[in-house]
């Protein structure tokens, strides 16, 4: 494979070298491009720009592959839980029994929020959408923690990542408990991750919640298989905001943002919705599915297609199997997978979407389990952000741990007004 592309412009030529990555991607480095040639590329979306160089995570979009630091997905699925992986993604290697129980231990030390945090929640409105106030609470959160900012952004990295993991699901659940007027049921150490959050969010102060195995393994699956996904929206936010040195928390409510999009992280919400209103329709799937392939009916067929997966995207195939699990075991029959199975079926023999490689993602079938354990519509984003968090914080370290690393700022085209003068308001017409 040649190590160098050649590129002629205006009569020139100039040689640019060629970065081969450890699964073999392959890119022209174009970091000395304006240098040489004057020249900067576009690429509107990032679709062929390759922002860094990571060893978190590897997508093969043709072939269906996700891996974190190298293990396929479905392993982890199968043998793993959220918080080992929250470990392996940051650390980069799967823990120790010693490891794990440290980390453990940091996450049950560091699960409350400071007192003084719980006046915020007295200032949004019932009906804030939890996502808002996740990222407002993730950044409030760090006034609480001056030892944030500056050198001791790295010396402190653990026991930040640690507080941040673990405070995500207390602000979550306090989120949810102040938008139904109830009141805030504080976080057990007793309890592992998954089941403290299910436990914060639906005990009463009269009554434990009953932690069903098999719900708090199905919510550990889908916070485990949001856990992170190379450079993705809210991730590439993350990484932006960190490049300018600022602190973890800063950083994080910067990708709360960005995932909260009914494009990207938002879309979970968005499923359940389009087939919530499919069914109350009495449409079949089939109606819909022929205005998702309608430009102008401003419908598309939510949960499918991908950016990078040209193929069916290994984290559905995992949800799809769990949901008939929990809904069995819970013995419900949601109209609402029927109906996603069916459109899932029509459209995977539609040439629309086969043409344009459209396939389930992640959040076809996430809602359905979510719904299945009760957790309301509004808070499903917020649950893919507890998942994405260990993702944001190992794309945070890599950062923080790269001596060379620089603030993230691209160029632009511009294509606005050439040299113009300033005009008088007197002197100014009113068409425009
Ligand atoms: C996530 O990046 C990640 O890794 C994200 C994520 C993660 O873990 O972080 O995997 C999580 O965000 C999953 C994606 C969730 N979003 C949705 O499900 C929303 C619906 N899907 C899309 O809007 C779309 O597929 C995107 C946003 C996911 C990808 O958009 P692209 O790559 O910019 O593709 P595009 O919009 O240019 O579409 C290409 C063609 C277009 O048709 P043509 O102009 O070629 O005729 O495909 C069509 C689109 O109209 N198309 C769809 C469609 N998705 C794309 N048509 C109908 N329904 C859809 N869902």
């Amino acid at each position: 494979m040649s190590k160098i592309a050649i590129l002629e412009l205006d009569g020139q030529r100039y040689e640019l070298p060629v970065v081969v990555g450890t699964e073999n991607e392959r890119a022209v480095d174009i970091s000395d491009l304006r240098a040489k040639t004057g020249y900067i590329t576009l690429d509107d979306g990032y679709g062929n720009t390759g922002s860094c160089s990571s060893a978190v995570t590897f997508i093969d979009g043709e072939q269906g592959i996700l891996r974190y630091r190298g293990i396929p997905i479905e392993e982890l699925a199968e043998k793993s839980t959220f918080i080992e992986t929250a470990y392996l993604l940051i650390y980069g290697h799967l823990p120790t029994h010693g490891e794990l129980r440290r980390f453990s231990d940091l996450l049950t030390q560091n699960e409350n929020i400071h007192e003084d945090m719980k006046h915020h929640f007295e200032g949004f409105p019932p009906n804030a959408h939890p996502m808002a106030i996740l990222s407002a609470m993730i950044n409030a959160s760090s006034c609480f923690y001056p030892g944030l900012m500056g050198a001791a952004n790295k010396s402190r990295f653990d026991i930040h990542a640690a507080r941040l993991i673990s405070q995500v699901r207390t602000i979550a659940a306090f989120a949810y408990r102040k938008s139904r007027g109830l009141p805030v049921i504080y976080p057990k150490p007793v309890y592992k991750y998954t089941a403290n959050f299910l436990h914060m969010m639906f005990s009463d102060v009269y009554q434990e919640y009953e932690l069903k195995p098999e719900v708090v393994r199905a919510l550990d699956l889908i916070f485990l298989l949001h856990a992170d996904h190379e450079q993705n929206c809210s991730t590439s936010t993350v990484r932006m905001v960190a490049s300018s040195q600022a602190n973890l928390f800063a950083s994080a409510a910067a990708g709360v943002c960005a995932l909260w999009g009914p494009l990207h992280g938002g879309a979970n919400q968005a499923v359940i919705e389009m087939l919530q209103s499919i069914h109350n329709s009495g449409d079949d799937g089939s109606r819909f599915i022929t205005q998702a392939k309608d430009k102008n009916s401003g419908k598309r067929l939510m949960g499918f297609g991908h950016r990078v997966y040209k193929n069916y995207d290994p984290r559905a195939k995992i949800i799809k199997k769990a949901c008939d699990a929990i809904l069995n075991l819970l013995n419900i029959s949601d109209p609402l997978l029927d109906i996603a199975k069916k459109l899932e079926e029509t459209a995977l023999r539609d040439p629309y979407f086969i043409e344009r490689k459209l396939y389930p993602n992640v959040d076809f079938y996430s809602g359905i389990i979510m719904r299945a354990i009760g957790i309301p519509i509004e808070m499903f984003t917020v649950i893919f952000a507890i998942g994405r968090m260990p993702g944001w914080i190992a794309n945070f370290k890599e950062i923080l741990d790269d001596p060379k690393s620089r603030i993230y700022r691209p160029r632009q085209i511009y294509v606005g007004p050439t040299l113009n003068s300033y005009i008088p308001i007197d002197q100014r017409s009113a068409t425009r």
